[in-house]
């Protein structure tokens, strides 16, 4: 797929406040800092599209970017870092999953997982979630160029490993980075083959 145009569209505190579902949606997931706004501008070649940073929480809100002016990207806020409120974690969980559940225009999520690091139990809970509730989501290794082949294999297989104990099958994965472009093709190609179900799917609701 080739990026064409790529913009902000708006942040929204609450999904009733996100753009009219009438355009397919892939989102983005995982904990903060694992890169998701890096892999956001990444694929779509824009370096500042989605705002970076270094400091964890930088995405506090639901962010469209309208790619093409065919499909929706959303940067979501990321979970996990140290310096949060119980308040604030159970706000995110509130906020992500009237998200998730609500958003029928959601056609996947990426969940992003870090590459140099072992299987982490907020993740792994996110993934069991995804599966209890049936919904469509992708594994994403992240900051691949951070490691050499050996140990990314190993670390992968690692993951492979214990997401077996819980699943029969394992989920589609994409190993990716925003530093070298490593899977942003198989990405972008990934979100390609899934945008005609949404087309098909409004036209079966409209009969
Ligand atoms: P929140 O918005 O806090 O949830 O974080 P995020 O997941 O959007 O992470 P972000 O893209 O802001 O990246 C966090 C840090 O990791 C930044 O310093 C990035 O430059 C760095 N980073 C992200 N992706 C990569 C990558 O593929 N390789 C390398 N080497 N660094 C990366
Ligand atoms: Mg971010």
């Amino acid at each position: 797929m080739i990026i064409k145009t790529a913009n902000f569209i708006k942040s929204s505190a609450i999904y009733t406040q996100c753009p009219e579902m009438n355009m397919p949606e892939f989102a983005f997931i995982g904990r903060s800092n694992v890169g998701k706004s890096s892999l956001i501008n990444a694929i779509t070649n824009h370096k500042k599209l989605a705002k970076t940073s270094g400091t964890p929480g930088k995405t506090q809100l639901i962010n469209h970017f309208l790619i093409n002016e065919e499909w929706y990207l959303v940067d979501l806020p990321g979970y996990g870092f140290a310096k949060i409120s119980k308040k604030m974690r159970a706000e995110w969980q509130i906020m992500i999953a009237d998200y998730l559940y609500n958003r029928e225009s959601l056609m996947n999520t990426f969940i992003l997982i870090d590459s140099r690091i072992k299987p982490q139990k907020l993740d792994l809970d996110l993934i069991a979630n995804y599966g209890e509730n049936g919904l469509p989501f992708t594994l994403v290794f992240t900051k691949t160029d951070k490691l050499k082949d050996n140990i990314l294999a190993k670390n992968i297989a690692a993951y492979k490993k214990t997401l077996l104990e819980d699943w029969e099958e394992l989920p589609h994965i994409i190993i990716t980075s925003s530093v070298d472009k490593r899977g942003t093709k198989e990405l972008l190609d990934y979100i390609e083959a899934a945008t005609p179900l949404f087309h098909k799917t409004s036209e079966e609701i409209k009969g």
